[in-house]
């Protein structure tokens, strides 16, 4: 039997990928690999995929072939995450040259799969529907400051344009002690952030029985995390409670910031999307969050091209990220996924227009910051020092409660710390401060 000593992994796609290939090294140490970061050497090549858009599945098909001409030596060379779960055993068809494709599901497999693989079979285990059997606690952090702590896997949403409900299956909540024990474990550890990760938190516990909601889960959190930061992400709109809102405003570990995608500002369009709420929904839920939370960072995601978006409609868009005022955004040219309900629908707005709206969304969003950039001149927020600065050596870099990233002059002693910072400008998205030191007693 071959034997395997390196490997090499790659993680496209979001902060759950992310976390999920934390996992993966994690197992694969245990198994006694070492982990190396040249591709042309390891043993092993894992690519932990996305498939959300064209672009993310188009990179790691490019990287396959590519490789596959590069390492003449063969490697053993396996496909995990989104796209092994949405494309299965088809994968193993398209590249002769791959050995296994292992679901998101199926992440506990690992070990296994690869002692199959060195006993000469190819393997493609891609389950449905996720099966609490995942050890979270194997999980090798890349960062000693920020950890995200898995709350939920998958989604019941069915947005029409959106695969993950095909890729990470139906919604499964994982126990509440778990993620408490877990949340307890990382603050013991040193960690100063936790990221509470799911494709919508809000669902947290609908699926199970233990009557135990997302508000009520960051209650028993906030029990034991002591200073340690808490976020959470992604919220659905239709989903965010009254109850949650009161949770942010008094839980002191939940940061003031939330991820609240609008996706488009149309009726008609939202509808076309199934996102189950109106832009008349959406803002009374905005002000509602904003009575209960005065000083609340709202972000949001945003697709434009939606098959038979209107430029009226998009424009619809636009003046709906004006008025709500967002403090971060990610924007996203509509891409057919197949298989999904919008597939089926003419992909009609030209490429070119989708850019310009792209575009035009991108620089709203900078007008906003500087916008929120001049309100913050002056006062003073709590930065979490998170590393040096990349461009300055004598400066740290760190992030608001609100998720603004702010660099001030400093050193590396500052890092894992909780500094007042006074805002005295601003470049792009990034605000300039200065420490502010307490008086003496
Ligand atoms: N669960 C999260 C987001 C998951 S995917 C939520 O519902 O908010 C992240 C973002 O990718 C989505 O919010 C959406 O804006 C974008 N997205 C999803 N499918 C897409 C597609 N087919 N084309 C373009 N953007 C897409
Ligand atoms: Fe996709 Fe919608 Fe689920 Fe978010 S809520 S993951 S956009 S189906
Ligand atoms: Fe994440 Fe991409 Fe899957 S965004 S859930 S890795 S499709």
């Amino acid at each position: 039997m071959r034997q395997l000593r390196t490997f090499y992994i790659r993680t496209y796609g979001c902060q759950m990928n992310e976390l999920d290939s934390e996992v993966i090294t994690g197992m694969l140490e245990r198994r006694g690999l070492i982990e190396v970061d040249d591709e042309l050497q390891a043993d092993l090549l894992i690519f932990n995929t996305c498939s959300v858009r064209d672009l993310a599945e188009r990179k790691v098909l490019g990287k396959l072939g590519q490789l596959h001409r590069a390492r003449p030596d063969r490697p053993v060379i396996g496909i995990t995450g989104c796209m092994a779960s949405v494309k299965k055993e088809k994968l193993l068809e398209k590249f002769p040259f791959l050995d296994f494709v292992l679901g998101t599901n199926d992440i506990h497999l690992l070990s296994e799969v690869v002692t199959q693989v060195l006993q000469g079979q190819r393997v493609a285990q891609t389950a449905e529907t996720f099966s609490h059997e995942l050890e979270y606690d194997l999980a090798k952090r890349k960062d000693s400051i920020k950890a995200s702590v898995s709350i939920i896997r998958g989604c019941n949403k069915h947005c029409t344009y959106c695969i993950v409900p095909y890729s990470r299956g139906k919604e499964v909540s994982r126990p509440p002690k778990e993620i408490i024990d877990e949340c307890k474990r990382l603050v013991d550890g040193g960690y100063k952030e936790i990221t509470l990760l799911g494709q919508n938190v809000n669902s947290y516990g609908k699926d199970a029985d233990w009557n135990i909601h997302f508000h009520d889960l960051l209650g028993e959190i906030d029990k034991v995390v002591g200073h340690c930061r808490v976020r959470f992400l992604t919220s659905h709109p239709v989903d965010i409670t009254e109850n949650l809102m009161m949770a942010i405003r008094d839980l002191d570990s939940v940061c003031e910031c939330v991820h609240f995608p609008l996706q488009a500002g149309s009726n008609r369009i939202l509808q076309k999307m199934h996102r189950m709420y109106t832009k008349e929904e959406y803002r009374e839920k905005v002000h509602l969050l904003k009575m209960h939370v005065p000083d609340i960072a709202l972000g949001t995601d945003i697709i434009v091209g939606f098959p038979s978006e209107t430029e009226e409609e998009f424009l619809e868009t636009l003046t709906a990220m004006e008025e709500f005022a967002y403090s971060f955004g990610f924007i996203f040219a509509y891409s057919p996924r197949k298989g999904t309900p919008a597939s089926r629908w003419v992909d009609d707005v030209p490429k070119e227009v989708k850019e310009e709206r792209l575009h035009t969304l991108l620089s709203l969003l900078d007008q906003l910051s500087q916008k929120e950039a001049s309100h913050l001149m002056g006062s003073t927020c709590e930065v979490l020092v998170e590393s040096m600065s990349a461009k300055n050596e004598k400066m740290v870099k760190g992030r608001t409660r609100t998720w603004k990233q702010v660099v001030f002059k400093g050193d590396s002693s500052l890092i894992g710390t909780l500094q007042n910072v006074r805002i005295v400008g601003s470049s792009n998205q990034t605000l300039m401060g200065h420490m502010f030191h307490d008086p003496p007693l």
